[in-house]
């Protein structure tokens, strides 16, 4: 019989939607058996909520669980790659929300203890589950969609003073990053996931919107490794929230829909340029199976990481190049020239991004 995994969540804010969107729409795949939250009246309310009898404010107490086989990590970004060191070290699976770590030095040590580790370790970016983004996906690897031209990545959200009403938010040393490091940063990885990797970027960053210490608006200029060029436009400021992606490729336009928080659903309009690619495009998607949505969706696919040992959903390598971005983003805005990527040993924002 296939294993049932049991799933240990530290931070019940997002983590409360890994457990209602992800771990519970799989029963049959995982069992959440503790929440760990320094914030007693928020643990028990989640807790209560799915039933879960484990119960614990210490992170350190939830690591030398023997019968828990997978962290999710769920905190504030400043203990991320503390507590993934610590877990993968302890043999256990990691689950870990954005960003992974704090920096990109500190995302190669990440690395190396992955590589080093019993355990497998998958970051989080739910975004690239649903039906939407997945039927797009399969059109592109398919050679269908031919070159790709240019896109257009647009996170237009709305976050005000109430929200910043929070220690770790807003702030450099908590946040590690603005609007990019806690809000695009899921558009870009679908972008990335569909376009392929960056080669260089130049872009402007500001904070105009809410009194905080980082960045809520973004103009970037991307060129992509295959010779498309991306523009990226982010704010925390915009009336209406909307998430658009467009990409404009030889054969096919494809535009996601705008939905804030789940741009990946489907339907995503697929603007083929003649009747035979569209033709083409409707045998290719018949009968593909409905993918589940957000954690539903990546939770699906971790758990055939775990049982057949298949490549993770997303990977660290993934996630290296989400915050490589973010950091050629900021030292582009620092020196106002283009940044080539990658960023590694010996750049001046390997070590931190932060100002
Ligand atoms: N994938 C997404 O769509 C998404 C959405 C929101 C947040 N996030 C990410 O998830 C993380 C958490 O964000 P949030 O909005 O849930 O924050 P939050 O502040 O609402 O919740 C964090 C929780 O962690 C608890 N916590 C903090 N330190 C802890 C510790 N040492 N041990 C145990 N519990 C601890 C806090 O008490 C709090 O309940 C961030 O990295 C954020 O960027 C991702």
């Amino acid at each position: 019989m296939a294993k049932r995994y049991k799933v240990g969540v530290i931070g019940c804010g997002i983590g409360r939607s890994h457990i209602s969107e992800g771990y519970a729409m799989h029963p049959d795949k995982y069992e959440v058996t503790v929440l760990c939250d320094l914030d007693e009246a928020r643990l028990n309310a989640v807790a209560d909520e799915f039933n879960v009898a484990g119960r614990i404010k210490s992170s350190d107490e939830l690591m030398a669980m023997p019968d828990v086989d997978i962290i999710d990590i769920c905190t504030p970004p400043a203990i991320h790659t503390k507590l993934i060191l610590q877990a993968l070290a302890a043999g256990k699976h990691v689950v870990c929300e954005k960003p992974l770590t704090g920096s990109l030095a500190e995302l190669d040590d990440v690395v190396a203890a992955e590589q080093m580790a019993k355990g497998v370790l998958m970051p989080i970016y739910q975004y690239r589950y649903g039906d939407g983004v997945q039927q797009v996906r399969r059109i592109i690897e398919s050679g269908l969609a031919g070159k790709p031209y240019v896109g257009t990545a647009e996170t237009l959200w709305k976050r005000n003073a109430a929200y910043y009403d929070n220690p770790w938010r807003g702030r450099w040393a908590t946040e590690l990053g603005g609007v990019l490091m806690t809000h695009a940063i899921h558009l870009h990885d679908m972008l990335t996931y569909l376009m392929g990797p960056i080669d260089r970027v130049f872009a402007r960053t500001a904070t105009l919107v809410n009194t905080i210490e980082v960045e809520d608006c973004v103009s970037a200029s991307l060129l992509m490794k295959n010779g498309a060029l991306v523009s990226l436009t982010a704010t925390l400021g915009s009336q209406e929230e909307i998430s658009r992606l467009r990409l404009a490729f030889e054969n096919v336009t494809f535009e996601s829909n705008h939905s804030p928080y789940s741009p990946g659903d489907g339907p995503w309009r697929i603007i083929p340029a003649n009747d035979e690619i569209g033709a083409k495009i409707g045998a290719l998607l018949e009968g593909m199976p409905a993918v589940g949505r957000r954690f539903n969706g990546q939770m699906e696919a971790f758990y055939r990481t775990l049982e057949k040992g298949e490549k993770p959903p997303v990977t660290t390598t993934d996630a290296r190049g989400s915050l490589e971005l973010i950091a050629a983003i900021y030292h582009s805005n620092d020196i106002n020239s283009d940044v080539a990527l990658p960023i590694t040993k010996g750049h001046s924002k390997y070590i931190s991004w932060r100002p």
